[in-house]
């Protein structure tokens, strides 16, 4: 088919997507999806946890509607009525203090990057600033961001490279404690590795990490992209630990998988780095994306979607363990963020991903060896249990 073939080069040229499967779909709704035959296919990735409440879901898609009939963007020459009451109801869930709305994860990225920068300078008074993160990171695909990342092919021709990062192997303290400096503004730290594999830090280590940087006077800066709203059981991942980062990089499922919203929630201290001029964003803080991110957070008061994918998540990890699978090596994760390593006897986890797309369940490798599966977290458990059941029968 000539569609199809448009759709398979863009594929193969696009930058984010280079294992693509080859399913076509047109329309989606759930958890399900649809392709251009009409097949159906069960979605056990949600893009990357941007569809935490699944696809097309009306509660959403209505406040969209009436939003852009009404107003969707203004610039940032005048406030738009959604802003005000978005920003305080995230500053809320956050527990912190200001609200600087962007767009994309990266961006979001960035912005936190240029405020522990200036954070480090103006208020810490450090000469040249350094931040600390940590291998198999993904942040984004920025140039300032892959300066830091440790995934080869993310990385290869794009240099020269931004200066002033330092990378230590993920969740070892001491390799911290060594790389710190006097001219350490921040840790930026994903509580758990999304990209990287599905990696979860030893028991302890945030917290370890918030005490060091309390310390030091280093800012705790949390990349919740992905892992935050819900997906890994808590609202936000570092709550499990009961930690409060002095930021939060956050992002995908703020905006309903329907517009890019991503936002930095940090402490008054550090946000009042940037004074008009400083920074900003043409579409950042637009009422669409303000509408439907208060939506969102409306939307976890009431329905406490991270209990639900708490539970759900515990039954598929014990369940998926105790069959003792010949090609799995390794069943991690939290909540339903989850990781199944394949064994290397058994060649990489993509071809199992393509198996299973066949039978009707998309999912994805990452870093090769780990099948990922984080379904929409509005899943019903009858629904999780016809996936696994699939899983199993291509890795058994
Ligand atoms: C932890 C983390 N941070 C940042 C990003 C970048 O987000 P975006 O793709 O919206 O730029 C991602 C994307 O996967 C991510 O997983």
């Amino acid at each position: 088919m000539e569609s199809q073939k448009h759709v398979a080069l863009t594929e193969a040229y696009s930058a984010h997507n280079y294992h693509p499967l080859p399913v076509v779909i047109e329309r989606a709704e759930g958890v399900w999806m649809y392709d251009v035959e009409g097949k159906k296919y069960l979605d056990f990735l949600s893009s990357y946890s941007a569809l935490n409440w699944g696809h097309s879901n009306k509660r959403f898609t209505e406040v969209a509607k009436k939003q852009i009939d009404k107003l969707h963007l203004t610039g940032r020459a005048v406030f738009n009525d959604k802003l005000g009451s978005f920003s305080k109801a995230l500053a809320e869930l956050c527990k912190l203090d200001v609200v600087l709305p962007m767009n994309t994860g990266a961006e979001a990225v960035e912005t936190a990057i240029k405020a522990a920068r200036r954070w480090g300078y103006e208020k810490k008074g450090v000469e040249s600033a350094e931040i600390i993160v940590f291998d198999r990171n993904f942040g984004g695909r920025t140039t300032t961001i892959i300066s830091f990342a440790t995934l080869g092919e993310a990385t290869n021709n794009f240099g020269p490279f931004t200066p002033g990062f330092k990378v230590v192997p993920f969740g070892d303290l001491d390799a911290v404690k060594s790389a710190v400096t006097k001219n350490t503004v921040a840790i930026i730290i994903e509580p758990i590795q999304g990209e990287g594999g599905i990696n979860i830090p030893p028991d302890g280590f945030l917290k370890q990490l918030r005490e060091l940087c309390t310390e030091e006077n280093i800012l705790f800066v949390a990349d919740e992209v992905q892992t935050g709203f819900c997906r890994t059981g808590e609202v936000f991942a570092c709550e499990a630990e009961g930690v409060l980062p002095d930021i939060y990089i956050l992002g995908k499922a703020l905006g309903a998988g329907i517009i890019p919203v991503s936002a930095v929630v940090g402490s008054a201290d550090v946000m009042e780095v940037f004074r008009p001029g400083s920074h900003g964003s043409t579409y950042g803080g637009n009422p669409l994306g303000c509408a439907l991110g208060l939506e969102v957070i409306n939307y976890i008061k009431e329905e406490r979607p991270h209990q639900r994918a708490k539970e759900l998540g515990d039954w598929f990890m014990k369940e998926l363990s105790s069959y003792n699978l010949k090609k799995v090596k390794e069943v991690r994760g939290r909540g339903l963020m989850i990781g199944i390593e394949v064994s290397k006897d058994f060649g990489d986890a993509y071809q199992y991903c393509l198996e299973l797309a066949k039978l009707g369940v998309i999912t994805k490798d990452t870093r090769k060896s780990t099948m990922r599966v984080a379904p929409p977290l509005i899943i019903e458990k009858d629904e999780l249990a016809y996936g696994l059941s699939l899983i199993k029968k291509v890795l058994q």
